[in-house]
């Protein structure tokens, strides 16, 4: 099925000399790229939320990782990986939960150790690489979960999981674009996803780019949508999926997936496995970002919050596996993941 006309954004421009920067901060009201050209420029990109979601922050890491090679003169790519180690260890280390982050860099090092003197031709081409399978999995990922919803079903969706989050298409928001195109999908919720507005800013504008009716819910108003029958299934990404089927993702997620067993509304959780993590056994082995109260005190830099008050803004948290009824990657679905099944499917780990 031709998807391309539900596929229209692309948030992450290789220049070769530079990284352009899709500036999600500014969005829906100004469309401004940022370029970075420097590996320690897309360290605070990722950092600040320029670019943002697990997919899309593994791609620009990739990238950021070419732009460390600078100019480096090294006769070999373990000579080269010496001299770009501090650049490397910041990029991957600059966001804790997304694993894609660290498995893009990770993908990058096992690259430069193995090249000999093409260690720079190899880098861009594996970073280039990363950006298309990216790609691939979220089209075979929609196609996946989009078979699984029933003809004139009501989903809900949180934060931001589509092109904006990954190399494009999107990984939740990639089925629903194709269970739009399907005709399987008749209406279309999404969380404002506070305090950032993943929802309300990113999805709802990504969404309306590509022609696809969208309604804005308040986070809270997630479980009374699912008890008037408005949503059959609640459709998230994720950033780690552990050797059990726990998954992180946008902070809100954990209360849709409670509300949603309640009222006998399915969870899909779609993701590509770059963020499935085999060494990280269960959900509370997960380091949950804490941002700045700032981001939860204020509203677009103005204080809503009354003074003296303080701020707890962690910005994920885990759902159980068994609250999730199917996990789609590119490798196939699995319906209610479990540690074993999660072991069939993408090996046990080896560290
Ligand atoms: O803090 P963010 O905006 O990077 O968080 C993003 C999410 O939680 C997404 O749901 C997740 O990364 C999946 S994106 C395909």
């Amino acid at each position: 099925m031709d998807f391309d006309p539900y596929d229209r954004i692309r948030p992450i421009l290789w220049q070769r000399e530079s990284l352009r920067l899709l500036d999600q901060r500014k969005l829906p009201f100004s469309v401004e790229y940022v370029e970075c050209r420097t590996s320690g420029e897309v360290t605070e990109a990722i950092r600040d939320l320029v670019v943002r979601g697990a997919p899309a922050i593994g791609i620009a890491a990739a990238y950021g990782v070419v732009l460390a090679a600078g100019d480096v003169t090294a006769a070999t790519g373990s000579e080269a990986q010496a001299a770009m180690q501090p650049a490397i260890a910041a990029l991957g280390g600059c966001r804790p939960t997304a694993v894609n982050l660290m498995w893009a860099v990770s993908r990058m090092c096992r690259v430069l150790a193995a090249a000999g003197n093409d260690w720079r031709r190899r880098l861009e081409e594996e970073a280039v690489a990363i950006a298309r399978e990216d790609l691939a999995a979220n089209r075979r990922m929609g196609e996946l979960g989009a078979r699984m919803i029933e003809p004139g079903s009501g989903v809900l969706t949180h934060c931001n999981t589509g092109s904006l989050a990954t190399g494009g298409f999107g990984t939740a928001l990639g089925v629903i674009r194709a269970g739009v195109a399907m005709g399987r999908i008749a209406r279309v919720f999404a969380g404002e996803t506070r305090p950032w507005l993943q929802g309300a800013r990113l999805t709802a504008w990504e969404l309306h780019q590509d022609g696809i009716p969208v309604t804005l819910v308040a986070d809270s108003a997630g479980a009374h949508v699912m008890k008037i029958g408005r949503v059959q299934w609640v459709i998230v990404g994720a950033d780690r999926i552990c050797a059990n089927g726990d998954t992180a993702n946008k902070i809100g997620t954990y209360a849709h997936a409670i509300s949603a067993r309640y009222h006998g509304v399915k969870v899909m959780v779609v993701a590509p496995s770059s963020t499935v993590d085999m060494v990280t056994a269960r959900g509370e082995d997960i380091p949950i970002e804490e941002r700045d109260g700032a981001e939860l005190l204020s509203l677009a830099g103005v204080r809503v919050a009354a003074p003296g008050a303080a701020a707890f803004n962690p910005v994920f948290d885990v759902t159980p596996a068994a609250l999730i009824d199917a996990l789609v990657t590119e490798r196939g679905v699995i319906e209610r993941p479990t540690a074993a099944a999660m072991a069939v499917a993408f090996g046990r780990a080896s560290a």
